[in-house]
């Protein structure tokens, strides 16, 4: 894919797809719930379909249609042994949840993965569930992963590394655990999760003290189903507002996005950076925050962020540092370890790409810096990305103002978001 640069800004209204974590848990929750569930805007990317594709191995019954889905939940115990393995793909979110779920059920399950997936570090999920007498083995830490269901025991866990993913997984094995399971976060993740379990009737209680939270899950509780509006999704979001945000003449209206204050850093972020963002119509769907957002072309300045932000906007790095090489000021983005262990190594591609593009950058114990110019010229226009669809969407951002850009492997965008392309060529970009 060639991303061209553009003269005139981006203008209207883009239609961003359904939030990608949400719609892993509205398949997930109402499959081992009572009821039907009907599932409006749900994001149909690769990933998402995955794990739509592996509760339908088990037993579920999902019938789709354009609009909305329909989950005919029977229970906790109602999944059945699949007859194959579970290939997931590129989708770690899919791996870990299922990993959690899975382990409290009676039966023997295998999750494989594309050979990005079968690279990413399983034993993050399956050494606290193993804690709680889990019966799961990973090859060599990764997929593909074999998990003996079991009867697990409830325990006190205290989460080593900030995931929600492992969060999630291990509040999905303790649903089907007897006693109280308590999960200590030492820093707040994304909290999907948790509302929709809550709203499910589950018996889960949440406390947080300082900057840490703990949840207190009894399991055994049946839940019940509700319906779900998916909200539009922030991350996918992130890459039209940056590109508004650095093309002049630029003005778009987002309308009905995720704005949960445990996902939205990448707004705060850029507001201390001076950016032109307008949250409107702030309202709650199924208790998830939602809001419109108007973004306008702004000069931005530089900004130092510090760790903290990370857990709040972990998949808007590749984006935000695009921004930056935009902005009057060098930035500091700090404590971005976590970025290595993702679809791709993102530090090292970003810092690549950043270089190639003629933008000077430099990593130093997991912190990225970025000096911006007001001449780039361009040494490589090769963009590898490792079939990374976030590195590929942020870099196609980077085209319209340094394009052309070739995109390698661009075809991981289907992970999350089908219809990027045509969306942003829709309001001005010209991406071919
Ligand atoms: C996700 C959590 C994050 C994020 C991923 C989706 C989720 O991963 O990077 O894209 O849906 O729970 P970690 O929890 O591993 O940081």
């Amino acid at each position: 894919m060639i991303s061209h640069l553009i003269s005139e800004g981006i203008n209207g209204e883009p239609n961003i797809p359904g939030d990608k974590s949400i719609s892993h848990r509205s398949i997930i929750i109402p499959s081992i719930s009572n009821g039907i569930c009907e599932i409006n805007n749900i994001l149909k990317s690769e990933d998402v379909l995955h794990t739509l594709n592996a509760l339908k191995s088990m037993g579920v019954k999902i019938e789709e249609d354009k609009k909305k889905i329909l989950i005919y939940g029977k229970g906790l115990n109602s999944l059945k042994e699949a007859t194959n393995e579970i290939y997931l793909g590129n989708s770690g979110t899919s791996a870990r949840l299922l990993t959690g779920l899975l382990s409290s059920q009676k039966f023997k399950s295998v999750l494989t993965g594309d050979s990005s997936l079968s690279k990413r570090p399983m034993k993050r999920i399956s050494d606290p569930l193993n804690k709680m007498n889990a019966k799961i083995t990973t090859t060599n830490g990764s997929l593909p992963l074999t998990i003996n269901g079991s009867n697990l025991i409830a325990r006190n866990i205290d989460l080593e590394i900030p995931s929600a993913q492992i969060k999630s997984g291990l509040l999905l094995a303790s649903l089907n655990t007897s006693g109280e399971t308590t999960i200590t976060e030492n820093k707040i993740t994304r909290d999907h999760t948790e509302i929709m379990l809550e709203s499910f009737g589950s018996n889960i209680k949440m406390k947080k003290i300082d900057n840490k939270k703990i949840i207190k899950i009894v399991g055994k509780k049946e839940l019940t189903s509700k319906n779900i509006d998916v909200p539009n999704d922030l991350s996918s979001s992130a890459f039209f507002i940056v590109c508004a945000l650095i093309n002049k003449n630029s003005r778009i209206i987002l309308k009905n996005i995720n704005n949960n204050p445990t996902r939205n850093g990448l707004i705060l972020a850029l507001m201390k950076m001076g950016a032109n963002i307008q949250i409107l119509n702030k309202r709650l769907n199924n208790n998830e925050q939602v809001c419109d957002i108007e973004v306008c072309s702004s000069e931005l300045n530089g900004c130092d962020l510090g760790e903290e932000f990370a857990d709040l906007m972990i998949d808007e790095y590749p984006i935000l540092a695009i921004a930056a090489s935009f902005a009057k000021t060098p930035s500091i983005f700090r404590g971005l370890k976590e970025l290595r262990v993702k679809e791709s190594d993102r530090l090292k591609l970003i810092l690549m790409n950043l270089k190639n593009c003629g933008v000077e950058c430099k990593e130093e114990n997991d912190n990225l810096f970025i000096y911006p110019s007001k001449n780039y010229s361009v040494k490589n226009n090769i963009i590898r990305t490792d079939f990374d669809h976030r590195i590929a969407m942020a870099f196609c951002v980077m085209g319209t103002k340094l394009g052309p850009l070739n995109i390698k492997d661009s075809e991981s965008i289907n992970t999350s978001f089908p219809g990027f392309l045509n969306e942003l060529n829709k309001i001005g970009g010209k991406i071919l």
